[in-house]
């Protein structure tokens, strides 16, 4: 090589070194801090301040009692909060929903970090670092590996192995490690007969386990398990209740400080021909009071499953004696999944409105984050992210203040004149608008579970199949028929949901005048001619908020394109394309269920 070629060949090197370190390509999140910045930050240990892992921050020195209070504290000084901290929640995990082969149930960003590979291969251990980090940074201290519908596999020693090589890169930075396990464990791996949680052997297996994993992870943080629930083993299978099921896993937990997040999520032929969202109550709340205390009762927000909208779901009401945890979905399987900008605190936030935080032990977060160069698929799904840790972090933090937190860090290089000034203040109205916008183009005033089945994604009213479970077709959600529309959830001649819940909401949710018009279908079941508040028919308000939706986001377009100056070029486009695929996707949403909904209006 000449000296001339060789220098070309450098110069190309840089260029491309540099270009890559200023690539905008989202990888970088919202952890876009000035480096002199951090290293400007003091950090003290203060052994007299409260025992949990909060900071206090004054100028540029961050004090704490713990050294994972420190690195929150820095986090926290990077993003410009003063004074002191703490976290709400002990408990601020994120369950991924991955698979031992690498693939994510209702993931939309790629495949697993964590997974896919071999058990003998090296981990992706710097995208695993990075992720502990942009975790750390917002206060997340524990992840779930793998899918609740899990691989007996996963308890296997190479795996095992592998769970500890992943909790040692996460470690550092204050994340446990937890796993997903599967209830037929012992019995599928062929080391047993039966499963059943009151067989002694099965009960020294699950102990000789857990030993085996303490063994090499000391501070593995427990067990999540789906039991019972779509096709998933359990203690059903052998007559035995959830709380054998799930007491059993805590005593081999409970020497070694482990818990169990047992989840509510349960519904299906037990239950044959009662209303799916009344199946969890059913199921549990005669087991109050007979957990172990190492026992999490884990539960959707809603009692249905992560619609854009659902009413909080009643068991956090009835369940007085159980420790609890709430399961928020940051993947958006019903909300547009990887295409559509759906900015989900406003939706997490009415939860608490109605589950004080106070009722919980914890938040569990399903994490949208796979092997894509920006992690969560759509640029603006990052804030889901961020708004989940935040959240678990403080529930009482504003929405806007999230999203103004979010919008700052992760495009603060590009916009001007001032972060959070005239220009971001139209995307921050964005954000904050979108999921109601979502929930008009998809299913408002109380419609639910219409989708496509399977994938989810886009309209299918009309969706019925006889080989299906009647709860899995949405023809038997929204009861459309030429006399009206919605779900009788109340006492009057129907299922009586309203019943599971607490005062004063079971009084009001079963009457059609008293029931907020956010939930009116999902409890009642109305004429087409019902007078809506505004005076409009029911007929015409479902067309006006159909349509409302679609306007949002043509709105939306159109602050994205106003935005175009600000924003790297980059992100700009591929949020441009994303944004134009969310408007052809509300404008379907529109014509399907209005033309499907129409022809029974009209009759
Ligand atoms: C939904 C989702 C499934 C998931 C299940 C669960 O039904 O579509 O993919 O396994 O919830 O939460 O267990």
């Amino acid at each position: 090589m000449t000296k001339h070629n060789l220098a070309l060949t450098l110069a190309a090197i840089l260029l491309f070194l540099v270009s890559n370190v200023k690539a905008e390509d989202g990888s970088r999140l919202w952890l876009r801090y000035d480096t002199t910045q951090a290293e400007r930050i003091i950090l003290k240990i203060d052994s007299t301040m409260p025992a949990d892992d909060g900071y206090r921050i004054e100028g540029n020195v961050v004090t704490a009692r713990t050294p994972q209070g420190l690195l929150y504290g820095k986090y926290a000084a990077l993003r410009g909060e003063q004074g002191e901290s703490h976290p709400y929640y002990a408990l601020r995990i994120l369950n991924h929903w991955d698979n031992l082969d690498g693939s994510i149930e209702r993931g939309y960003a790629g495949e697993s970090i964590f997974w896919g590979l071999h058990p003998d291969v090296t981990l992706h251990s710097s995208i695993i670092k990075r992720y502990a980090e942009a975790c750390a940074s917002i206060g997340i201290n524990g992840t779930v590996l793998n899918n609740v519908n899990a691989s007996p596999k996963m308890l296997t020693s190479p795996y095992i192995n592998k769970v500890k090589q992943i909790a040692s890169l996460l470690r550092p930075w204050g994340i446990r490690v937890y796993i997903s396990v599967n209830f037929g464990s012992p019995k599928a791996l062929g080391e047993t007969t039966t499963a059943d949680p009151l067989d002694p052997k099965v009960r020294r297996w699950w102990q000789r386990k857990a030993k085996e994993i303490y063994a090499q992870i000391p501070d593995f943080g427990g067990f999540l398990v789906k039991a019972n629930s779509e096709g998933q083993p359990g203690p059903f299978d052998y007559g035995r209740s959830h709380a054998d099921g799930a007491n059993m896993l805590a005593d081999a937990l409970k020497p070694y400080g482990g818990i169990v997040m047992w989840r509510s999520f349960v519904y299906g032929a037990r239950h044959k021909g009662e209303d799916r969202v009344m199946q969890a109550v059913s199921e549990f709340a005669n087991l109050d009071g007979q957990f172990r205390d190492n026992v999490i009762l884990q539960s959707k927000n809603g009692p249905l499953d992560f619609q854009p909208r659902e009413p909080y779901a009643p068991i956090f009401d009835q369940m007085k004696h159980t420790r609890q945890m709430a399961e928020l979905q940051i993947t958006q399987e019903y909300l547009g999944q990887g295409d559509h900008l759906v900015f989900l605190a406003p939706m997490w936030k009415e939860f608490f409105s109605f589950v004080s935080p106070s009722r919980l032990d914890g938040i569990a977060g399903v994490a949208n984050i796979g092997l894509d160069r920006n992690w969560c698929g759509h640029h603006f799904a990052q804030a889901n992210w961020y708004a989940f840790g935040r959240l678990a972090w403080n529930p009482s933090l504003s929405s806007r203040k999230i999203a103004e937190e979010w919008l700052e860090q992760t495009f603060s290089l590009t916009l001007s004149p001032s972060p959070i000034g005239e220009g971001s203040e139209a995307l921050l109205s964005m954000m904050l608008r979108s999921r109601e916008a979502c929930v008009d183009y998809m299913m408002p005033l109380g419609l639910h579970h219409i989708f496509k089945f399977d994938h989810h994604m886009g309209p299918e009213p009309d969706g019925y199949k006889a080989s299906y479970p009647i709860e899995w077709c949405p023809v038997y959600y929204h009861q459309a028929d030429s006399l009206g529309i919605g779900f009788n959830r109340s006492t009057q001649g129907g299922t009586g949901a309203t019943r599971q819940y607490r005062e004063p909401y079971s009084t009001i949710y079963d009457n059609p005048a008293t029931c907020p018009e956010t939930y009116l279908l999902w409890f009642h079941h109305l004429p087409w001619t019902y007078r809506t508040l505004n005076g409009r028919t029911l007929w015409e308000e479902l067309q006006y908020r159909y349509q409302r939706g679609v306007s949002e986001v043509e709105n939306f377009v159109i602050t994205w394109q106003q935005a175009k100056p600000y924003i790297d070029e980059q992100r700009w486009q591929e949020v441009d394309r994303k944004l134009h695929k969310q408007l052809a996707d509300a404008r379907e949403w529109r014509d399907v269920c209005l033309g499907y909904f129409g022809k029974m209006a009209k009759q």
